[in-house]
């Protein structure tokens, strides 16, 4: 895959897929986290250094299902994005209108043109390849910034990449995959994986995957409580829980047991690289969240290269620890599970071709 920074900028025509899939506040659709704006102001700012003719930034937000839900307008997002990147916004609503600004070629080249959600258009969710050709017409860049929707054959990710002279990497994206990809293929040994959470459907492969390379895979949560249930084969070195907490609830399996603390305690220490996703117990409850605590404690004093991901799981090393104290913070949810499985993601496959 290449890089934005591998090419020419100056002049050009650019499309960015971002990953501005912030929630936002029900009743007033006020933006409730920009962390996720914040961070692709980088990749944005560093663009108009370049001095590009034109940019339309693409991004998606929540599951409008292919029709207009105006409280899923981008519309929400224009003041924070005009704040955070001091710039004016356009908003596009309508392909004709796209179309009649490319035509006209007179561009306001300090502006950022914003479509509006891409998945208003049904074909975004098909995979449409005539509605990347629509859009992509009259652009000669396209960047892909949001490694977090990439696990999706959608047409913002896996079409548009084609219709175009160039198809990159943003440095966000950049960003994530090289992390990604370093603990998942050449990990600092020994190597120490944590997989908690739920759905076992989506863990059991990062689990299987990781397996292969890590010394150990330390599960809990209700992935291990869905493990135990079903009587799942695992390898080896996989390790699942053998208490549960509160100790009056055992039956409950809320949490991971102080056996279970000891045994993970024991398979951290002296591990170089850890890479943590979901949390072991029910953390939110106090009288379930001792184990995600201590493990949060654990590891946040060893000296690995600490890896993290999944919403829940930063919740809780807001809550019991400190995020600084971990060396990457993944941003990618879903993506980062199916990466980490060992799947080819349909953003990094167009971006390849
Ligand atoms: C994201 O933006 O975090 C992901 O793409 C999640 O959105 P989706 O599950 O609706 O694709």
């Amino acid at each position: 895959m290449k890089s934005i920074k591998d090419i020419n900028l100056r002049n050009r025509k650019i499309i960015l897929r971002a990953g501005w899939n912030v929630p936002l506040d029900e009743k007033t659709g006020e933006v409730l986290d920009d962390s996720r704006l914040v961070a692709s102001a980088k990749t944005i700012e560093y663009i108009f250094k370049k001095k590009p003719k034109m940019l339309l930034v693409i991004s998606h937000l929540g599951r409008p299902g292919g029709k207009i839900v105006p409280e899923l307008s981008l519309e929400h997002l224009i003041n924070p994005l005009e704040k955070i990147l001091k710039r004016r916004i356009i908003l596009i609503d309508k392909l004709e209108r796209l179309q009649a600004i490319m035509q006209a070629g007179i561009f306001d080249k300090e502006a950022v043109y914003v479509l509006e959600n891409i998945r208003f258009w049904s074909g975004e969710k098909e995979n449409s390849e005539e509605l990347a050709k629509i859009i992509t017409n009259g652009f000669g860049v396209y960047v892909n910034d949001a490694f977090s929707v990439s696990h999706r054959a959608h047409c913002s990710i896996a079409q548009m990449p084609k219709f175009v002279t160039d198809a990159v990497m943003g440095l966000l994206f950049e960003e994530e995959f090289e992390h990604l990809s370093m603990v998942r293929d050449k990990p600092k040994q020994p190597a120490v994986a944590i997989i908690g959470g739920s759905k076992i459907a989506t863990k059991l492969p990062v689990i299987e995957n990781l397996a292969k390379k890590y010394e150990k895979v330390l599960v809990g949560g209700k992935v291990a409580n869905e493990a135990l249930d079903e009587k799942l084969k695992l390898p080896k070195n996989v390790i699942l829980p053998v208490d549960f907490s509160p100790a009056e609830k055992e039956n409950e399996r809320l949490d991971i047991g102080p056996l279970t603390v000891v045994s993970f305690r024991e398979a951290l220490q002296g591990a170089k690289t850890i890479v943590w996703n979901g949390p072991l117990g029910k953390f939110e409850d106090p009288e379930a969240s001792n184990g995600t605590r201590s493990i949060v404690k654990i590891i946040e004093e060893s000296s690995a290269f600490k890896l993290i991901g999944g919403g829940e799981t930063l919740e809780a090393i807001k809550k019991f620890g400190h995020p600084n104290r971990y060396n990457y913070i993944s941003k990618s949810g879903g993506a980062m599970l199916e990466f980490m499985s060992g799947k080819k993601l349909p953003g990094i496959e167009a971006l390849d071709n």
